[in-house]
């Protein structure tokens, strides 16, 4: 990295699908002095384009353009069965890296990496950017300041229909690639967050509504160490608006309706998600009182644009990883966890650092 008053990082992006494109994006609408697009890796046709288009050099595998370019930092947005060897081969060469969540598709690997980042001393960020919406930070900054006193229970819903084209890829279709992994664990990292770590998970998947190997709805019970208990509800198959995605307005490929996904209700208040509501009793307190609605005041932004600057201050050693990779094989262990409990039936307590 070059030094100088104002040190612009140069990244590079490993798999430019539909979330490559993005940060990419991302990366070339930023000031120049910030940081700035390095190189494009993926073997399709498509993303040579988009190098030619973006004027950047095109690579067909990761270890020669990690040679030959030597960006400050790297985004792995690979499908999930590659994060791993892809984050290796930048940790191994001293480079920062953004891993796309989640970390990886087994908890042993995902815990290798992050203690093979720690021991080389070189920063890994996980790519759950909910946690850089102002709405989650406004909502954890209320939780610990104890406006909604003790969290009692959590429901959250993540309810979608994913369009049929969505499932032309492979492994989208096969074990790993559902909406538990790429979906779900958004939800749990996001309640991670708010609410702390997570003691035990029991959970039943299912996959009728689309006939896949890989499952489409998951009901999931969680008890976090706090004592608090989570409801979470989940399908890709079912027309609803009751998700993160479709009611927080903060990604433009999704349409934005009204409804909230998450309820945290505690002692004090409960605050509904993303309308960031907060209800509680400004007199007397129980069911025959009225209760009173404030809505918190959050300034909005985009959260992917929030954490591609946070991964250059990353790079540029001024902040430590939001989510670290022990943070992001934690919330892959609750993820997986519910896996393993819908196949056996039992809770299943989860690694938690
Ligand atoms: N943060 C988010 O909200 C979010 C959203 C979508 C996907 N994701 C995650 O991002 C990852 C990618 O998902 P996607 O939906 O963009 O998938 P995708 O299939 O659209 O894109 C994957 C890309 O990787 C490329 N690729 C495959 N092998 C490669 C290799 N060896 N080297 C370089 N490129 C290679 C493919 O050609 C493709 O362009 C997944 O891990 C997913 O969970 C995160």
């Amino acid at each position: 990295m070059k030094e100088g008053r104002q040190v612009s990082a140069t990244v590079a992006v490993i798999g430019a699908g539909v979330i490559g494109r993005t940060h990419i994006r991302i990366l070339r609408e930023l000031p120049a002095d910030e940081g700035r697009l390095a190189a494009i890796v993926d073997p399709s046709e498509a993303a040579a384009r988009l190098a030619v288009e973006a004027g950047v050099p095109h690579f067909l595998d990761a270890d020669t353009m990690l040679d030959a370019v030597r960006p400050d930092g790297v985004v792995i947005a690979t499908p999930n069965a590659l994060h791993v060897a892809g984050a290796r081969a930048c940790i191994g060469r001293g480079i920062a890296v953004l891993v796309e969540k989640p970390l990886a598709d087994d908890l042993d690997d995902a815990l290798a990496l992050a203690g093979e980042a720690d021991h080389a001393g070189v920063p890994l960020l996980v790519g759950h950017y909910r946690r850089h919406n102002p709405l989650v930070q406004a909502a954890r900054t209320a939780i610990q300041q104890g406006r909604l006193g003790r969290i009692a229970t959590i429901s959250a819903d993540s309810m979608v229909m994913k369009p049929d084209s969505y499932f032309n890829v492979a492994w989208r279709r096969e074990a790993g690639g559902g909406p538990v992994l790429i979906n779900l664990v958004h939800d749990i990292d996001a309640l991670r967050y708010l609410c702390g770590e997570i003691d035990t998970v029991q959970a039943v998947t299912g996959h009728a509504a689309r006939g896949f190997a890989v499952e489409d709805s998951a009901a999931v019970l969680l008890r976090f160490r706090t004592g608090a208990l989570a409801t979470l509800t989940l399908s890709d198959a079912v027309p609803s608006p009751w998700c993160w995605d479709q009611t927080a307005g903060e990604n433009p490929a999704f349409v934005r309706h009204p409804g909230n996904a998450y309820r945290i209700c505690g002692t004090e208040a409960s605050l509904e998600m993303p309308d960031m509501a907060l209800w509680r009793y400004a007199g007397r307190r129980g069911w025959s009182e009225p209760l009173t609605r404030e809505v918190l005041d959050v300034r909005r932004c985009d959260p992917l644009v929030a954490q591609m600057r946070h991964f250059l201050r990353v790079i540029r050693r001024e902040e430590a990883p939001l989510v670290s990779g022990h943070d992001g094989a934690a919330t892959l262990a609750a993820t997986l966890a519910v896996h393993r409990s819908a196949k056996t039936g039992e809770a299943v307590r989860p690694y938690a650092p």
